[in-house]
């Protein structure tokens, strides 16, 4: 599966911005939207068009408008709406699907305590999004049950992805491209990504 580190200078500069301990919330919160933005104009590079003929100030004409159901946004909660902003500023008409995956603290394992799909999921594109791609539980378990609601194309947006996150949405979701800003050096004991960011869902939300 490929993995897309989109090192556009705009990109890096805001990403640098945003590995600043001392920023603001509120400027953490701004520029996590922005990256997402510039990630989803990237991502979405290959949307199919189609034709269509228009009237235009001087006759008629023919332009390209997308084609197919509109895309889905999945953000996984809660972290995932510090980005949502960012790429419906793109993409405008997409629809939300709201996924909420929790750790089990005794098994460790990954469980869904929120699923709010949008309708025909087998017909449009889901387009995750998840700042930190860290050890990849939550984003198997979110593909997992988009695949499972129909899913066929699907692509994952991160702010930061860990090698050993990558490893595992490569091993069982192969098919699944990931957009990201950044693949950064390792995950520490705690499961936090370094360099990374910290939490990202305290920093976009302002809590602890
Ligand atoms: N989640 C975060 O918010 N940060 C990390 O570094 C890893 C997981």
């Amino acid at each position: 599966m490929p993995i897309h580190e989109i090192r556009h200078p705009l990109i890096r500069h805001k990403l640098g911005l945003m590995r600043r301990a001392d920023l603001s919330t509120k400027n953490f919160r701004e520029m996590a939207q922005e990256v997402a933005a510039l990630l989803t104009y990237e991502a979405m590079k290959d949307l199919p068009l189609e034709p269509v003929r228009i009237e235009g100030w001087a006759g008629s004409l023919d332009v390209e408008k997308l084609a197919g159901k509109k895309v889905t946004v999945v953000p996984i909660l809660r972290a995932g709406i510090g980005m949502l902003d960012g790429v419906l500023s793109l993409i405008p008409g997409a629809r939300v699907s709201a996924v909420g995956i929790a750790r089990n603290e005794e098994t460790l394992e990954a469980h869904t305590y929120l699923e709010r799909l949008a309708g025909q999921m087998d017909q449009r594109m889901a387009l995750i999004v998840d700042p930190m791609l860290a050890t990849g539980g939550s984003m198997v378990a979110t593909i997992d049950l988009l695949k499972k609601a129909g899913s066929r194309s699907i692509r994952a947006l991160v702010l930061v992805a860990a090698p050993e996150g990558i490893r595992r949405v490569q091993a069982r979701h192969p098919d699944v491209e990931i957009y990201t800003a950044s693949i950064d050096s390792h995950l520490n004991e705690d499961g936090y990504i370094i360099p990374g960011l910290g939490d990202a869902g305290d920093r976009i939300f302002g809590t602890r």
